[in-house]
């Protein structure tokens, strides 16, 4: 038996010397409102924008308050009206069915596969029969599903498209970023997520007036020339008057912080997957274990791993992630009848009309989950991996699907 692991698993890396000089510098000036800026300014959130639309490859990107908060006003600037439908992954987080809900529309859950990525059968049947317009599809825990595939669904049905991308800022498919596929890609910077403010939100597209209605939405005081990476003022004209204000700017003090961490990213998605790929490589060796396979177009950022033992008992599958606390490791499961931290899955949404997703319900009964933070070193990685495999060798189930 592999020895204990006494590392956190929420323990992220320190803001580094850069950022904190930044932050002081906004600090000492008294200007954290984004528009506070002196004669020729441009803000520190203003920079980010412009520093994230180029590292993107998007021509515009509006900061704001959090990556829910994004989802929200991109559904509202897509023009979706209240009750209208919209169709999502039944794999998500809890913040995507929120938004959905917050926008004013209700969600329709398209069934994920083996490999936890949309079901395009699923996705073309339910855009058939609901005639939904819209499509938040969440790269949920970073799995991108065929890009080409589903812009063959999402044209053939005439979908408006908006990528969840909290889980995949700095991934690609087929050398095209996550988030440049549909009309907008909205991001996270939590402190779990790729760049780190604690809080905070950013919005890609190379759509003019969309962009111009998510930055009124964000509350900008008609402010919007003040923004870094905006449309021309005259993308405004039409739209300034007819869109409220649904405060939710994102301030100086935390551009600030994340301005140096845009540059830092890529070698942060290089160390993120050497650590992913010694794990999953452990995990893969496994009888138990199934690691959800991913195509050679698909370039993720591995700051998580996913694993399914399939068929397990709800027993056996809470006494595996209790021999894993024991042993210091912190296994997620989606399959709990409650939901736990950041894992929780349709059923405890009851503010959604309640949906039969038999297929997701049974892969997700046997999905686990863990992060990589940056703190674990590769050999607290192979660690970790040892521990899970000898518990799993302690869990006797019948493996074929
Ligand atoms: C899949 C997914 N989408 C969206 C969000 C929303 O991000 P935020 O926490 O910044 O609102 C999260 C955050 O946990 C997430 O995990």
């Amino acid at each position: 038996m592999a020895k204990a692991f006494n590392k956190s698993f929420t323990q992220q890396e320190a803001i580094d010397q850069e950022s904190i000089a930044l932050a002081m510098r906004v600090l000492k000036s008294g200007r954290l409102h984004r528009y506070n800026t002196l004669d020729d300014e441009l803000s520190q959130v203003s920079l980010l924008e412009q520093e994230y639309a180029l590292y993107q490859d998007a021509h515009y990107c509006l900061a704001c308050a959090s990556g829910g908060y994004a989802l929200n006003i991109a559904l509202r600037a897509a023009g979706l009206k209240s009750n209208e439908a919209v169709l999502t992954n039944m794999y998500t987080l809890a913040p995507v069915p929120g938004a959905i809900a917050g926008a004013g529309g209700h969600a329709i859950f398209i069934e994920v596969d083996n490999n936890l990525l949309l079901d395009l059968e699923d996705l073309a049947n339910k855009a058939q029969s609901s005639g939904a317009r819209f499509l938040l599809l969440s790269h949920m825990r970073g799995h991108i599903v065929d890009m080409e595939n589903l812009m063959g669904v999402v044209e053939k049905y005439n979908l408006t498209l908006i990528e969840d991308c909290a889980h995949t800022m700095g991934a690609k498919w087929n050398n095209t970023r996550s988030g440049n596929f549909g009309l907008a890609g909205c991001f996270s910077t939590q402190t779990y997520k790729h760049i780190n403010s604690g809080e905070g939100g950013l919005i890609t597209t190379d759509d003019a007036e969309f962009m111009a209605r998510c930055i009124m939405m964000s509350g900008s005081y008609m402010l919007y020339e003040r923004h870094g990476a905006a449309p021309d003022p005259d993308a405004f004209k039409k739209i300034r008057l007819q869109t409220p204000n649904l405060s939710g700017r994102m301030d100086n003090l935390r551009a600030a912080i994340l301005r140096p961490q845009i540059n830092k990213l890529e070698n942060n998605i290089r160390r993120w997957n050497e650590r992913y790929a010694l794990v999953e490589a452990k995990l893969r060796q496994v009888k138990n274990i199934v690691v959800p396979d991913r195509k050679a177009k698909e370039f993720y950022v591995g700051s998580s791993i996913q694993f399914r033992i399939p068929n397990v008992s709800k027993q056996q599958a809470r006494n595996f992630i209790e021999d894993n606390r024991q042993l210091g490791v912190e296994v997620k499961w989606f399959g709990g009848d409650n939901p736990s931290g950041f894992t929780s899955n349709h059923k405890s949404w009851q503010y959604v009309e309640r949906q039969q997703l038999d297929r997701s319900d049974r892969i997700l009964s046997g999905l686990f989950d863990l992060r990589l933070p940056l703190t674990f070193s590769k050999q607290d990685c192979g660690l970790l991996a040892d521990i899970i495999a000898d518990c799993a060798e302690k869990v006797t189930t019948n493996l074929h699907e």
